[in-house]
């Protein structure tokens, strides 16, 4: 472009952040604009809208978002802001419905977004409003393996494309099974944190046998988990990888054990490990014996907020977020491994988590701190294994040589720069697909 770019806030050689772009208020106005105007957002999933004329309440950044199904099965995400004066049409967080009537002045809008009716039409607008340039405001919508995205940029490249490589980690949870997940949830709370501040402790296993030791010690003693230890995650065969501007930690095992998840102890191992064995000839046939039996995808985030599966992290302002937590499960698992996974999940993560509450106290501090005109002064530090990642063949992306490293934290401020320095969505690079998907798997599911 030749000119200098507005945002150099991560310097390559020192790892060194800038805290500015955690709290100042014209940095997150730049953010709602650059990357939440133009990115693939996650904004639900298919399973929260099964039927026609279902519809689900969802948010885009800090845009208000009904996700419909029509008559036909089709998907819209409309901008819930009625195009006369802005009034929100719809005023729940789910149901069945084929129209949103207005409740200022009633104009209705078909659940694909065409305005239907204004009252005065011929009499007041005297026959000359054009109705069909006032429909709802639509998202281009695209779903993977049933999760919904959307983005506003008509310029931006498929979903598929979007999603690259990761895709590839990602099918061996969310695309296992031929009948697909479904989502449970969503469980919502505020807290006072950045938003980016949780995406880049997605790829944060540093912290685990320190911020979550009380918690972790309660579940060696009360559910046998293995106990946790530095010495253990530095000499472990775990890696991270960053694929196309969305961070992947996986678990790289050849020994036919199920992947954790919360919900596991000594008492429901038995249940995990039984299902593992009944679907993974399934698994395979879908993804190739490779990727279903060496790659267990842990941690992870899809740029810009989607986190920890099907996790939206939306932006209320610098200084807070509201969390959507849903739990993903296989839609045809036995019930009862469902409600161990469930019940797993919300004990340790969501508003009342164990875990959920060591790292909301973390972000917490983080983002305060960068309020702070002397914390300001001195950057972040995320220098960890800087020099120590690369291109491995076995595995897409750029994959650090151990599993605590930063290098996915350096890499996420990266594409933080690329899409808040481009003009348009020609200025921001994309890797090409470059992994072998083996199996019958698809993005269609
Ligand atoms: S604002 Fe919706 S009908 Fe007037
Ligand atoms: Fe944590």
């Amino acid at each position: 472009m030749g000119t200098t770019p507005k945002y150099i806030v991560i310097d390559s050689a020192s790892g060194k952040i800038d805290r500015r772009i955690f709290s100042e208020q014209a940095v997150y106005d730049d953010e709602m604009e650059k990357i939440f105007g133009r990115a693939w957002l996650m904004i639900g999933h298919e399973s929260l809208v099964p039927a026609a004329d279902d519809f689900l309440h969802t948010y885009m950044g800090e845009d208000p978002v009904i996700l419909t199904r029509d008559e036909h099965g089709r998907l819209h995400a409309l901008l819930n802001m009625c195009r006369h004066r802005g009034n929100r049409v719809c005023r729940v967080d789910d149901g069945n419905a084929k129209r949103f009537m207005c409740s200022y002045h009633g104009w209705t809008y078909h659940n694909d977004g065409t305005l239907e009716y204004v009252p005065g039409e011929s009499e007041a607008y005297y026959g000359a409003l054009d109705k069909p340039s006032h429909g709802l405001i639509a998202a281009r919508t695209e779903t993977y393996a049933g999760i919904v995205f959307a983005t506003w940029a008509k310029d931006a490249p498929s979903l598929e494309t979007y999603l690259g490589d990761a895709r590839w980690y990602l099918d061996t949870v969310f695309n296992r099974r031929d009948g697909g997940m479904q989502a449970l949830g969503p469980m919502k709370w505020i807290e006072p944190v950045n938003w980016k501040t949780l995406v880049d402790n997605c790829s944060d296993n540093y912290h685990v046998p320190t911020s979550h030791l009380a918690s972790a010690r309660v579940q060696t003693r009360w559910l046998g988990r293995p106990a946790l230890s530095h010495e253990d995650q530095f000499a472990s065969p775990n890696r991270h990888a960053f694929v196309n501007g969305h961070s992947i930690t996986f678990r790289d095992a050849d020994d036919n054990l199920p992947r954790y998840v919360h919900g596991v102890s000594k008492e429901t191992f038995g249940l995990f490990q039984e299902y593992h064995e009944a679907t993974i000839p399934e698994v395979e046939r879908r993804l190739g014996t490779f990727r279903a039996r060496r790659v267990q995808l842990g941690n992870h985030s899809l740029f810009p907020n989607g986190i920890l599966g099907l996790r939206l992290a939306l932006p209320r302002g610098p200084l807070k977020t509201e969390f959507w937590h849903f739990v993903l499960v296989d839609r045809d698992a036995p019930e009862e491994l469902k409600r161990v996974i469930r019940i797993g999940s919300q004990a340790n993560n969501g508003a009342a988590g164990m875990f959920e509450q060591d790292d909301v106290d973390n972000w917490r501090q983080v983002t305060a701190a960068s309020t702070s005109c002397l914390g300001r002064r001195h950057p972040q530090d995320l220098s960890m294994g800087l020099g120590h990642a690369g291109p491995h063949p076995d595995y897409p992306g750029l994959v650090s040589k151990r599993y605590i490293s930063e290098n996915n934290q350096r890499l996420f401020y990266r594409r933080w720069e690329e899409f808040m320095n481009a003009g348009s969505w020609a200025d921001i690079p994309l890797d090409p697909i470059k992994a072998r998907f083996d199996g019958t798997a698809t993005m269609r599911g």
